[in-house]
């Protein structure tokens, strides 16, 4: 990696097939053209709650360091929102009625991991989920909000009510990325822990699928 290159642009480049693999997994490209199930959609907002309590709760620590904490805002929290999202979707005892896959299960054991005790694997992890929320999140919760004919209920994770401009948030993240004190061997580490995020991610698609195809053959 050139030392000119910001690590923001470094990192969306590098990440970019990683990205595509994320996107294009069968899971999420069949939520989208509407062929997944309100039962399928409701296993992917459990899924998304560990991984959300284990990143918020690593961000609950990570605020005492200096430079994660930086990039930690309560405006980014969703795990209230998911809570709720899971009490509308299947009710109060919620709690009971969900389990993470395999894939969901090692990926909160790296968020937690690496949110005890290194702040630049948090920060990927956190740039990782946060920006993509920002990004096309925004655009999965309409056509979930469509599909299924939800208000606000069931959808609380995709509205980041208190961010009215996601693009001018994303340009401040990524301008705290390019100003963190890193060098050229800790920013590698930092982009390869945003792979290795992509990669959870995809496996957690890939394991829906699996699991929902099982359940309905
Ligand atoms: C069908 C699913 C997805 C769609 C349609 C989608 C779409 C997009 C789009 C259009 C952008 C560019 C936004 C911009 O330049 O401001 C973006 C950025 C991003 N997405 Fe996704 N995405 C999807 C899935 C994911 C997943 C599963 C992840 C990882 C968990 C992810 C993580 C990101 C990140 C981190 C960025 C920010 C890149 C950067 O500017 O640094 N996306 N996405």
């Amino acid at each position: 990696m050139s030392n000119v290159t910001p690590l923001s642009a470094a990192i969306r480049a590098r990440s970019r097939d990683a990205h595509s693999s994320s996107e294009g997994a069968d899971f999420m490209s069949s939520l989208l053209k509407g062929e997944r199930t309100r039962d399928d959609y409701i296993s992917l907002v459990a899924q998304h709650y560990f991984i959300y309590r284990a990143l918020e709760g690593a961000a609950g620590r990570m605020r005492r360091d200096p430079v994660a904490s930086r990039f930690i805002s309560d405006k980014l929290t969703r795990l209230p929102a998911l809570e709720a999202d899971l009490a509308f979707l299947i009710g109060d005892d919620w709690r009971d009625r969900i389990a993470p896959l395999p894939a969901t299960a090692r990926y909160v054991a790296r968020i937690e991991q690496v949110g005890a005790t290194w702040a630049g694997g948090f920060v990927a992890h956190h740039y990782t989920r946060y920006l993509g929320d920002l990004s096309g999140g925004i655009h999965i919760g309409k056509v979930i909000r469509r599909q299924f004919g939800f208000e606000t209920n069931g959808i609380g994770f995709y509205l980041f009510g208190d961010i009215a401009d996601p693009a001018a948030f994303k340009d401040v993240y990524r301008d705290e990325l390019d100003a963190a004190p890193w060098d050229d061997a800790e920013k590698e580490r930092v982009i390869d822990e945003v792979l290795l995020a992509y990669r959870f991610n995809t496996e957690v698609f890939e394991e829906l699928a699996a699991e929902l195809d099982a359940r309905t053959a």
